[in-house]
């Protein structure tokens, strides 16, 4: 529930969205049973955060509680989406904070000009300081920069985490989150919900290629990287400064443990819950993290958004995390008694803003209500509040002006800047992994005949996936001004050094090509929506296979380009190629793939592979082991096709022997 569907049913999808809430309800409610999963703190990292506590700024806190009211404290507590609230509400709600969901843009046209988003943010900013009694201290305005700015066509979009962490560079992840910081601050916007540090297990989550390994380890190096490069480093200049934004690792905690269901239940012990799912965390809070958000998915079958062990206890006590946590989209209304529109049990459990996309008005009212009767204590209360507040005087919310007023506002140009494209295609190249390359077919010559084929081969939304443009990710190539689709590079690359390059999606040619280039893969998908039952690929549709099948009867060379948002079971695709290619989702720069494939003209190799798994690629369809650990597909003992860490270079003997193509039955026939 990541999102809004478009105007004439944002009614219904609130309706939906209650009843699941309440079904969710109905089925947690049994959890608020069980006795809470015991906690250990002690077991838990203390961690020292990257700020210390500025005695001016929590001095100016004491006062400015001192004088707000009631309505002024719960509204910094209440989050609306764009598509459900408008400036002049905020100046008869006093909200602290307002977010675009993946489907939400200004007068909900997803191809709304950057200058509209600008001018939408002066709108918020204005009504939010009109209040009556305004305390001066405007509304922050959240979005999901999960890969670059990428509601916004034009700006520059990079792969999709699960590429990035194939490319092993904690430089160019910090770089590019730099990028995406500016770019999101163009627009007047000041909080990117990203990183994603989900130590994803289970390839089968629809959510995978948010996360960027298995690996605690690289999710650790990431997590910092990324934080730095959202905010700044703290203590510096930069901090949080016009270049910077507030950055969110999500989703505290255990996401990705929760055998491949989106919002499902990880039930882990305590010690895997902090060695594997929060590694990215430990590093995040002392990058100076300032917002974490709570995360859909349980813990040994308690939602998160009510688990004050975790929450409170975890990571506001022992991690010593002293910024804001926001929920998840309605996440509060899964708990046992909640409502998207009354939850006083996510706020009591240490969820400081509840992200309430359309309820946000009862919410606000009932809240209130809780407020006055006692159900939410006054202590809770003013320590949600001055978490808000202190995260937005860390941010300079209350000095820096309205958004257009700032440093980088309105510089458009940015947006897409050629050295921003180089930076994403520069990901790109780094974040393909060779599997497979028999008889070093690869690199290829530019002056020969390539054909290029599949239906991955012309089309930037299946190169880039979810969260670009819009929630699923479906957008025709107009949408993309600066893209350069993975055919249009091959292109390029080929006609530049006189050899030629077509395109025929089916594969068909009248001239025999020298070689064919057939690029294949997931449709865009995002959330639950991508979860899956099996980690075949296409288990139901095999016409890619097929294509491979014909291509290879014409004894044509094939190279196979994998666009996927996790590793799969190809076994059979794999045999079909002679070279064999994971590409991840790279995003609407997918065409510098080219620079890795074909030599230069002069015959030199500009670029070669350095991409290493990061998730481990099954052996077969079953579902990873059930412990989780580190990743790796099949039965428990069985090892994975190629473990994490692996990919070839153009040194490398890319012999694969011929593989089982039927799922063999599980051992013991279990
Ligand atoms: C979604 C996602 C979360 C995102 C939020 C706002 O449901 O779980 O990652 O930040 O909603 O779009």
């Amino acid at each position: 529930m990541g999102t809004m569907m478009s105007r004439p049913a944002r009614g219904a999808a609130y309706c939906v969205a209650s009843v699941l809430a309440m079904l969710a309800v109905r089925a947690t409610a049994a959890d608020a049973m069980q006795a809470p999963p015991q906690v250990h703190p002690k077991l838990w990292p203390k961690l020292r955060p990257a700020l210390a506590r500025d005695p001016a700024l929590e001095a100016r806190l004491d006062s400015l509680l001192a004088r707000m009211t009631p309505e002024q404290k719960v509204g910094q507590l209440i989050q609306a989406d764009i598509g459900s609230i408008t400036p002049d509400d905020l100046r008869h709600y006093p909200l602290g904070s307002i977010l675009n969901g993946g489907n939400s843009s200004p007068r909900d046209d997803k191809l709304a000009a950057p200058s509209e988003w600008l001018h939408l943010a002066d709108r918020f900013y204005a009504a939010s300081l009109d209040a009556p009694g305004s305390l001066g201290i405007p509304v922050l305005w959240g979005t999901d920069a999960v890969h670059g700015h990428n509601n916004i066509p034009g700006a520059t979009i990079f792969p999709h985490n699960i590429g990035l962490g194939a490319a092993r560079d904690p430089e160019l992840i910090r770089r590019i989150a730099a990028v995406t910081a500016l770019e999101v601050r163009v627009t007047g916007l000041d909080w990117a919900f990203s990183p994603t540090v989900a130590v994803a297990r289970d390839a089968r989550w629809g959510r995978t290629y948010e996360s960027y390994s298995e690996s605690p380890d690289l999710v650790r190096r990431y997590a910092a990287a990324v934080v730095t490069g959202l905010q700044g480093k703290p203590g510096t200049p930069q901090f949080l400064d016009a270049a910077h934004v507030l950055a969110t690792p999500k989703h505290f905690l255990g996401d990705g443990g929760t055998g491949g269901r989106d919002q499902g239940n990880n039930p882990g012990s305590e010690r895997q819950l902090r060695e594997l799912d929060a590694a990215g965390y430990e590093a995040a809070i002392p990058a100076g993290a300032q917002t974490v958000m709570a995360s859909y998915s349980s813990w040994q079958g308690r939602k998160m958004h009510g688990n004050y062990e975790l929450l409170t206890r975890v990571l506001k006590g022992r991690m010593g995390f002293d910024g804001l946590v926001v929920g998840d989209w309605n996440g509060h209304a899964q708990l046992p008694g909640c409502t998207p529109v009354r939850c006083a049990a996510a706020l009591d459990a240490g969820v400081d803003v509840l992200m309430a996309p359309d309820g946000w008005r009862e919410l606000y009212v009932n809240t209130l209500a809780q407020v006055r009767s006692g159900e939410i204590a006054a202590t809770r209360l003013d320590d949600a509040v001055r978490r808000v507040l202190r995260v937005k005087l860390r941010a300079h919310l209350d000095t820096e002006g309205a958004p257009s007023t700032r440093r980088y506002a309105g510089r458009y140009a940015l947006l897409g800047a050629p050295q921003h494209l180089e930076l994403a295609r520069q990901a790109v190249r780094e974040s393909l992994v060779l599997l497979k390359n028999r008889d070093h077919l690869l690199p290829l010559s530019p002056h020969e005949r390539v054909l290029v084929a599949g239906d991955g081969a012309d089309s930037i939304a299946r190169q880039s996936g979810g969260w670009t443009i819009d929630w699923q990710g479906t957008e025709p190539n107009q949408d993309f001004p600066h893209a350069e689709s993975i055919f249009a590079g091959i292109a390029r690359v080929v006609r530049a050094a006189g050899g030629t390059a077509e395109l025929s999606a089916a594969g068909d040619f009248h001239t025999r090509p020298d070689v064919a280039i057939v690029v294949f893969g997931e449709s865009p998908y995002a959330e639950y929506a991508g979860d899956v039952p099996t980690l075949e690929y296409s288990p139901g549709d095999k016409h890619d296979l097929a294509l491979l099948g014909r291509l290879r009867a014409a004894d044509v060379p094939v190279v196979a380009v994998f666009l996927s948002g996790r590793p799969l079971w190809v076994n059979a695709e794999l045999n079909a190629a002679d070279s064999f290619v994971a590409a991840w989702l790279p995003g609407p720069q997918g065409g510098a793939l080219a620079d890795v494939l074909f030599r230069a003209a002069d015959g030199r190799v500009a670029y070669d592979f350095r991409g290493k798994l990061p998730f481990s690629w099954p052996r077969s369809p079953r579902p990873p082991r059930p412990d989780g650990a580190g990743g790796g597909a099949g039965l428990p003992g069985e090892a994975p096709l190629f473990p994490f860490g692996y990919g070839l270079t153009y040194q490398d003997v890319g012999y694969v022997p011929r593989l089982p193509e039927e799922a063999a039955a599980p051992a013991g026939g279990g």
